[in-house]
């Protein structure tokens, strides 16, 4: 195949700090919204908790050394805001912050690059007990925070990420309470949006006046296609596609939420916000897409959220039940080239779960290979059609603690014994690792 990707392109693999590195409490870390979510019965499948995780807290070394066996050029991490802040504000915890620093420092000498994303969901409980995303004093709160990463890091770290897919905060978190903090508020849930968005906008300023490098957002993206031709099937994939796709990208990019959006939840927002999202047109650097399926939908007035119902393909899925469509991320990327002016993209997240299993020391994962692939032709073709896509981060390096699946969903290149924390790399993994070397697919 071609081999479009231009030189110095970016791959990676991606994971999160609460699926990851266990030892949440250690070196006076302060409890973040997952600890206290997953700790309470009937939230997490299994009862399972990150507290041991994947041990990456302890055995950071070992997981730089598999990146490298992996050949990988980047690593997107996350950092626990509770490890630095333990409240939230206030002084930084230094042995939290060390910890990063001695990563990064490791990721620098194993030749990996890093990109680090501010907010991947562990919010600190003592944030929650004052509202959360849902209170506005959020936005010197992440601000406060986002400057001592980048005092500290910002001589060795060029590629940021604010906030990782800030609609799953909003819509689980505080819309249906899937996730921490497990509330069920559509009044919440919108302050939720337009907070990060605020939020986001006042990270980027800083980083403009003191950082060098690039900063951006991680938005999980997805094709939503009506189910038929008739109008009220179009209409319900356009009202899930304002609601999904654009409900930070329009913001971000032309200070306006999205019509339909406002349209169905008017009176959910409140009077001022107008004027306060036009000021969220910031010139962030680039838009990390977090791409996995596509939703097909059909109008169902006995929905209350959207009038709509998801309908199931006749076609692959994975463990997540996710169907496997490769040519949704064309569509998605040439969708961003076409609305937003061409902005730089990267994939900051896209994979699969399938059931794994060790045997005889190996791990033989063809549906993983086979989902990479054909995703990573369809990037391919997108830079042949002029997608400014600088990198593609698998997700996910290693499994890991799922959210609300525990540990049950397996997306690793890497897999995970839980019961000794051995890993083996699986057969994607070594895959992957070929074509990274070969930088085409
Ligand atoms: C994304 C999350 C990531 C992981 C994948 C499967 O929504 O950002 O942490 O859970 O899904």
């Amino acid at each position: 195949m071609a081999g479009r990707f231009p030189e110095g392109f970016l791959w990676g693999a991606a994971t999160a700090s609460y699926q990851i590195e266990g030892s949440p409490l250690a070196d006076r870390a302060g409890p973040s919204i997952w600890h206290r979510f997953s700790h309470t019965p009937g939230n997490v499948q299994e009862g399972h908790t990150g507290d041991v995780a994947c041990d990456h807290y302890r055995r950071w070394r070992e997981d730089i050394a598999l990146m490298r066996e992996l050949g990988l050029k980047a690593y997107r991490f996350s950092v626990a805001w509770p490890r630095v802040l333990p409240e939230g504000t206030g002084r930084v915890n230094e042995a939290g912050i060390m910890f990063y620093e001695r990563l990064v420092d490791g990721l620098l000498e194993a030749g990996i690059e890093p990109m680090v994303t501010l907010y991947h969901w562990d919010l600190p409980a003592a944030l929650q007990d004052r509202g959360g995303w849902a209170n506005s004093e959020v936005i010197g709160w992440f601000t406060g925070y986002a400057r001592s990463m980048f005092r500290r890091l910002g001589d060795r770290v060029r590629l940021w990420i604010t906030l990782n897919e800030p609609w799953v905060t909003a819509h689980l978190g505080y819309a249906t309470g899937v996730h921490a903090p497990g509330m069920r508020d559509i009044f919440a849930a919108f302050r939720a949006v337009h907070h990060q968005l605020l939020a986001h906008t006042e990270v980027v300023k800083a980083f403009k006046a003191e950082g060098k490098g690039e900063i951006g957002i991680a938005v999980n993206l997805g094709p939503q296609h009506p189910a038929s031709s008739s109008d009220a099937d179009r209409e319900a994939a356009e009202r899930w596609d304002a609601y999904l796709n654009r409900l930070f990208l329009d913001p971000l990019f032309f200070g306006k939420y999205p019509e339909p959006v406002v349209d169905r939840f008017g009176w959910a927002l409140p009077e001022g916000w107008e004027r306060e999202v036009e000021k969220v047109k910031e010139s962030m650097d680039f838009v990390g897409v977090n791409y996995y399926t596509r939703s097909v939908l059909a109008h169902d007035p006995e929905d209350p959220f959207l009038s709509a119902r998801s309908v199931r393909q006749d076609a692959p899925h994975t463990d997540m039940g996710w169907e496997v469509y490769p040519e949704g991320l064309y569509e998605i990327l040439t969708w961003i080239r076409d609305r937003y002016w061409g902005p730089r993209i990267y994939i900051t997240e896209n994979g699969a779960a399938f059931p794994d299993k060790l045997e005889n020391g190996r791990v033989e994962d063809p549906k993983r290979v086979d989902y990479l692939r054909k995703h990573f032709l369809q990037a391919d073709q997108a830079v042949g059609d002029g997608v400014d896509l600088r990198g593609y981060m698998v997700w996910s390096l290693m499994d890991n603690f799922e959210w609300a699946f525990g540990y049950t969903k397996r997306f690793g290149l890497v897999y995970v014994d839980y019961s000794t924390q051995r890993r083996v790399v699986k057969e994607s993994g070594r895959w992957y690792a070929c074509i990274i070397e070969k930088g085409e697919v």
